[in-house]
């Protein structure tokens, strides 16, 4: 893996904690709460985030067959998200808005500690469309943030900034439940944020590896994860603004993400670079029946987990 410009530092610091914890810990026992600064993001075990995966397909399945804003299958989704979190130690809050006449909801999730003066938020949308499930779009991203947030919990990861979670509703409608978040922030909670990284679609199943283009250390963070891994990446282009970073952003938030690609084509050099399937959609099921459990692509929501944990940590220590 190629070192970042702080890789010598944080080696000797990784290290140095290993040793006290061979020295100084009962075999067996949970490793002590690290300085934030030296703690290294852990491996995402893509498993879990599959698992989690296949309770939101049983709940759509169970609810007419999608978890769409306003339907069932959506507060279903929720209340699965809010029972993880809750017994993971997580203070959660849900946040009620009307859209379309129909009742929608936020949940978030803030993980005590750190200064709450400097905000790292990660966010999802978890509604999908009426036409199906909504795997890809968006149960990858609602997964991967949800393990991501156990992962804080079970590492007892005690950063230097304070840790927020988010999953918003009917992001379908036009990104209704995000808008209404940043809408209803008073401006001082507003610039308490340092950064907000959403996650949209990361377990296409013909991937690409986009990277959004806005705030350039969070850029940075995630392409320094990619190119320790190998994997090339290009800047995000399908519809630039199109997902729940755009109210952040629009706010003055400083935003990231990463993206695998929804409708549009993979090129001819997309495929050679990336491997999958030239001339066919990164998602072919985008906003169809189709968006199944089927419908992902394990290697790029491995990854995708992964990079996400790594900013996570990374930004936050
Ligand atoms: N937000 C879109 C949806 O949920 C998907 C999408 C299209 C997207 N282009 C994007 C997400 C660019 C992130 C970035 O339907
Ligand atoms: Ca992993
Ligand atoms: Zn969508």
């Amino acid at each position: 893996m190629k070192l970042p410009v702080s890789g010598r530092a944080t080696v000797t610091a990784v290290v140095a904690a290993a040793t006290l914890f061979a020295t100084g810990s009962i075999a067996g026992a949970a490793p002590a709460p690290e300085a934030g600064a030296l703690a290294a993001a852990p491996d995402i075990p893509v498993a879990n985030v599959k698992a989690h995966l296949a309770q939101l397909q049983s709940i759509a399945t169970a609810n007419g067959g999608n978890r769409a804003h306003g339907r069932t299958g959506y507060k279903a989704s929720l209340d699965y998200v809010k029972a993880k979190l809750d017994a993971a130690g997580y203070t959660t809050v849900i946040q009620q808005f009307t859209s379309s006449g129909r009742t929608g909801y936020n949940l978030v999730a803030d993980w005590p500690g750190g200064d709450t003066g400097r905000v790292v938020m990660a966010g999802s949308h978890l509604d999908s469309v009426t036409a199906g499930a909504g795997i890809n779009d968006n149960g990858s991203g609602s997964a991967a943030v949800l393990e991501a947030a156990l992962a804080v919990s079970r590492a007892g990861y005690q950063p230097a900034k304070h840790l927020r979670f988010a999953w918003w509703g009917a992001e379908e409608l036009g990104m209704v439940g995000s808008r209404y978040y940043v809408n209803n922030l008073s401006a001082a909670n507003r610039a308490r944020i340092s950064g907000y990284l959403n996650f949209d679609m990361i377990g296409s199943p013909n991937p690409g590896y986009f990277v959004y283009d806005d705030d350039p250390a969070i850029e940075k963070t995630f392409k320094d994860y990619f190119t320790g891994l190998g994997v090339p990446t290009e800047i995000e282009t399908e519809g630039d603004g199109r997902s729940d970073h755009a109210p952040f952003k629009n706010a003055g938030v400083p935003v990231g993400g990463l993206f695998s690609g929804a409708d549009y084509l993979k090129t001819a050099a997309q495929a050679a670079k990336w491997g999958g399937t030239a001339g066919r959609a990164f998602d072919r099921c985008y906003h169809s029946s189709c968006d199944t459990t089927a419908n992902i692509d394990d290697t790029a929501l491995d990854r995708n987990a992964d990079a996400l944990a790594y900013a996570v940590w990374t930004l936050s220590s």
